[in-house]
């Protein structure tokens, strides 16, 4: 073997290692345990998303990890080295906090180049970096400007440059889009997207809004109550949630109540009789066996909806429409189905609007569907 090869399997060896270890990390205040053991690996350039109800402790996980307050038990590994004891500024990390935390007094440029001023670094050179990382960020002609002289998305902007300019190992960012309007925030999101996969910086995201986790992140970290509930890409989450709590967490989800009568082995072809009757489904997952009762997960946007489907019978339900609404790209229905109401999206509104007087509809179940055993 070379002396290249052995280097570049050295160098594979390195990028395969974690950037950010967590370990069975708790948190009390006084009695009250707000983190009960949250452990995660993140990898190196990868963007996470913390994402749970407010108050489940995600705002405490990203201090802990900052260094802006002390963890009860646990370990925090940064880049190989254990950082539950070093102060903030000694931590390889920086974190924006969610009301930015500028200096009010400063412009832009001083904000931007405070880290490196505290560090030291030479005026000329100091000043080379803030002129780049305002190119960054697309505010190069803002440099002397005040920060109350800038929009919200300026701002956030401005904080988002002034965590980067040391070049941190992990980045933190604690909802940094919730003081924007929804418009802003979509661009921000994409933009901060974009030069965290530039940058291939890792990256701790931290929001309430799961839409946005699901849009901006290589993998969700769904929390609860202190908690990890799952981990999981975004279309594994949305796909495969591990229980009611996520599915309905990740978007609108009817929930219809079976049991396995009949798994084929070979085409994976699996009967559940429901309440109305068997239907059937391609079975995508091992965590389920014949006999078990189960809660079907059916997303609103994976269920069709015809006036009439002819001969097919199988999977075909019938129900009536309760509700209509029409909303530009798509159109929203609710159909009673026996003394249950089922939630439809459908996505050619044009079309749909044959169903807004129908009263008789049908609604076809689709194979896809995922089974969450029932406890
Ligand atoms: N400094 C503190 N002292 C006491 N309790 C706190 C403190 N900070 C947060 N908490 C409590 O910890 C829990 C988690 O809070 P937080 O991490 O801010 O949640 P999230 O960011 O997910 O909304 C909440 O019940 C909150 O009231
Ligand atoms: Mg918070």
């Amino acid at each position: 073997m070379t002396t290249k090869g052995v280097t570049g399997d050295m160098d594979r060896k390195e990028n395969e290692k974690p950037m950010l270890i967590l370990k069975d990390i708790h948190k009390f205040y006084g009695n009250n345990e707000v983190l009960k053991g949250v452990s995660l690996e993140v990898r190196r350039g990868e963007l996470v998303t913390f994402v749970g109800p407010s108050g489940c402790g995600k705002t405490t996980l990203l201090r802990l990890i900052g260094g802006f307050t002390d963890i009860s038990a646990g370990d925090i590994i940064l880049d190989g080295q254990r950082i539950n004891d070093l102060p903030p500024n000694l931590r390889d990390t920086r974190i924006c906090f969610q009301n930015y935390a500028l200096f009010p007094h400063m412009t832009v440029a001083e904000n931007v180049g405070y880290g490196l001023k505290i560090n030291k670094w030479p005026k000329d050179k100091t000043a080379a970096r803030v002129r780049e990382l305002l190119e960054m960020v697309e505010l190069d002609t803002f440099g002397d400007r005040m920060i109350d002289k800038l929009s919200g998305g300026q701002q956030q902007r401005v904080a988002f440059a002034r965590a980067l300019s040391l070049e941190p190992k992990v980045l933190l960012l604690d909802e940094p889009l919730s003081n924007l309007d929804a418009n802003l925030r979509l661009v921000m999101r994409e933009e901060i997207r974009k030069l965290q996969e530039r940058l291939h910086i890792t990256t701790v995201f931290v929001t309430h809004d799961q839409f946005e986790a699901m849009a901006i992140s290589d993998r969700l970290v769904v929390m609860k109550d202190g908690l990890i509930e799952q981990v999981g890409t975004p279309i594994e989450i949305y796909e495969r949630p591990a229980n009611e709590f996520i599915a309905g967490f990740v978007g609108y989800v009817n929930f219809m109540e079976g049991r396995i009568e009949s798994i084929d082995e070979t085409t994976c072809n699996t009967v559940v009789n429901t309440e109305y009757g068997r239907l059937e489904i391609t079975l995508e997952q091992d965590d389920v066996k014949t006999g078990d009762d189960v809660l079907m997960v059916i997303r609103p946007e994976s269920v069709s909806l015809s006036l009439d489907c002819g001969d097919k019978s199988q999977n075909v339900l019938c129900g009536a429409l309760k509700s209509y609404m029409y909303a530009g790209s798509i159109a929203k229905c609710t159909v009673t189905i026996g003394d249950r109401t089922m939630i439809i999206d459908q996505y050619n509104p044009r079309d749909a609007q044959q169903f807004q007087h129908a009263d008789r509809v049908e609604v076809e179940i689709p194979r896809s569907v995922h089974l969450l055993k029932k406890k």
